[in-house]
């Protein structure tokens, strides 16, 4: 793999500025911000009128915890447009969020949104090792989606030359990356192993393609699965994170040279752990509920928007900027076997660890009588004979048994036995209700 490593002229001076510029900067985006949403948004004037603070109570950083959450029920109360706190002419631009059941999570953004994002996505993929004038194949889907539009306008932005593949139709896409040679690919990593697989059906070797760099984001993923996609393809793995209610891809992104945690574009979006129980806000380094303020989002700013997303803030390293652990997964996506919480990433680490397993699974929750169980579906590995596979099965329920503390089925499926992803795996089944 090549040293990707940025020379320090290539960073923005606020990537390296003090943690007291910084915090300058953030006070009087975060005064703006409170001020814009209680003049602008009905919702909020009421939410802190009926909370007992205004935006003039915030005089410091710290005053920020005053403030009342925003949940996605705020969100789809106010459906479709009633978050926005500028006059719909001025909106450039709509996103949403699919969301399973029910109306999607609509945002907005101002035409100054939009290139506020596009630098924010730039400076992601330069953390991650792009450069100008290289070209970035875009497999993230196009459309509501924010991952897409989201990609394409920060490589623009950084002067790359993109290629807007969306997601699907794979045989293609591996056309694509060995005909246009991209420096660079952007996609979620579970669609990313299906497109090694459709590499290796085709008979190309994935390690030798072109690819420098994989940005990877829009679901959870582990460091087992990093070392997976940094052999099998030769190229580094970073990680992205973002949300359509926050902004879209690129509200945190890890570094390519130490490749330790996302750090967080602090000078946007200010961060907060908060116990999702009490509700209190958590120290550095203790794990809770993500939470994001915007400070300079135009059209739809966030207050204290409460993610679901577990992880926890961490000092800089490559960059003044906190950093985020990688999200472990959601609140929601916490399964709960006979008293034992886990999430998918758990699974997907112990797979890892278990050579004649692919790193395609689902975890399929049953109900026997009054117990949840879970069935772990895996692939064995192309090449790998049954007996060795049904060896693994058992390996596996015995990792799972030692380390997470619960018992679990393994049922070892034949390769391509898993539908892939073209973009967000779902790596839950819920067969309970049937
Ligand atoms: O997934 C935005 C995005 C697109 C991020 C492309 C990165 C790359 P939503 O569809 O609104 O937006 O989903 C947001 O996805 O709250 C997390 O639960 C999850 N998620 C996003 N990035 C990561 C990541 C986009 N790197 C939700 N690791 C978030 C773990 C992630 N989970």
């Amino acid at each position: 793999m090549q040293d990707l490593t940025p020379r320090p002229g290539d960073l923005e001076p606020i990537e390296t500025a003090s943690r007291d510029e910084l915090a300058a900067l953030q006070l009087e985006r975060l005064q703006w911000t409170l001020r814009h949403a209680y003049d602008n948004v009905p919702h909020y004037r009421r939410a802190f009128d009926a909370a007992q603070v205004h935006p003039d109570d915030c005089k410091q950083l710290s005053d920020l915890s005053r403030f009342p959450f925003t949940s996605k029920q705020d969100l789809r109360d106010n459906y479709p447009f009633g978050m926005f706190a500028v006059p719909r002419q001025q909106v450039a631009r709509l996103h949403a969020s699919s969301g399973t059941t029910g109306r999607p999570t609509v945002v907005g953004y101002t035409a100054r949104d939009i290139t506020t994002w596009a630098h924010v996505v730039a400076r992601s993929i330069r953390a991650s090792g792009g450069r100008p004038g290289d070209k970035v194949h875009v497999a993230y889907g196009y459309g509501l989606f924010t991952g897409g539009l989201g990609a394409h306008y920060g490589a623009e932005a950084l002067g790359c030359t993109v290629i807007p593949v969306s997601g699907g139709m794979t045989e293609r896409q591996v056309m694509l990356i060995k005909d246009f040679e991209p420096d660079v690919i952007m996609v979620t990593p579970s669609y990313m192993l299906a497109i090694v697989d459709e590499m290796q059906r085709q008979g190309v070797d994935p390690s030798s393609t072109s690819l420098k760099v994989g940005i990877f984001g829009a679901e959870p993923w582990t460091d087992q699965m990093r070392h997976e996609l940094e052999s099998v393809l030769d190229m580094h793995a970073v990680d992205i994170y973002g949300l359509s209610e926050v902004m879209g891809p690129g509200v945190a992104n890890e570094c390519v040279e130490s490749k330790d945690g996302l750090h967080v574009w602090e000078d946007h979006f200010y961060p907060e752990v908060v116990d999702p129980v009490t509700e209190e806000v958590l120290p550095e380094g203790q794990t809770g509920e993500l939470v994001f303020t915007s400070l300079t989002k135009e059209a739809m700013p966030v207050i204290r928007y409460r993610t679901r997303d577990l992880t926890r803030l961490l000092p800089g390293t490559a960059r003044t900027m906190r950093r985020m652990a990688r999200v472990t997964g959601r609140s929601d996506d916490m399964i709960i076997v006979r008293g034992v919480n886990l999430f998918p990433t758990q699974i997907e680490e112990l797979i890892l660890r278990t050579p004649a397993l692919s790193p395609h699974f689902q975890c399929v929750l049953t109900r026997d009588g009054r117990l949840d169980s879970l069935i772990v579906r895996v692939e064995r590995r192309m090449g790998t004979d049954r007996p060795v596979a049904d060896e693994a099965a058992g390996e596996l329920a015995r990792l799972v048994k030692n380390t997470i503390g619960v018992s679990v089925a393994v049922d070892v499926v034949e390769p391509a036995g898993i539908e892939r992803s073209m973009g967000k795996m779902r790596r839950i089944v819920d067969n309970r209700d049937r």
